[in-house]
């Protein structure tokens, strides 16, 4: 089971859902299944739109994970991963901060996902 938290100016407030352990889910289709506004649009780690900004809770180590080639260079023109973010990802399968939510599957372990969302004004 996994605590997934999410977090947003869109939001009246923090939402927390819980994940089933061994859903290979990602984080959008959490927040699909829950009705949480993360923006989207192709679903595919190709648009960048679905950005959101994650935080391990959990005090045992983060889990390792394998950046795929099309969400670095997506996270790279967004100019939201780093040199250092890069090298660890690549070395240690170590996640960067920011992540694309139709690409980052939920693991076995509590997450705080951040995001701006629309803030446009009706
Ligand atoms: Fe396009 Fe995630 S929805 S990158």
């Amino acid at each position: 089971m996994a605590n997934v938290t999410f977090s947003s100016p869109v939001l009246a407030r923090d939402v927390t859902v819980y994940a089933i352990a061994g859903d290979r889910g990602t984080i959008l289709a959490v927040a699909k299944a829950h009705k949480i506004p993360i923006p989207f649009d192709c679903q595919d780690g190709e648009c960048g739109s679905c950005l959101v900004e994650v935080t391990h809770l959990s005090r045992n180590q983060k889990y390792g994970i394998a950046l795929t080639e099309k969400e670095k260079e997506m996270l790279r023109q967004l100019g939201k991963i780093s040199k250092a973010e890069i090298e660890a990802a690549e070395v240690n399968d170590m996640p960067p901060r920011y992540r694309l939510a139709c690409q980052c599957f939920v693991r076995n372990e509590d997450i705080l996902v951040k995001f701006e969302g629309d803030q446009t004004l009706p």
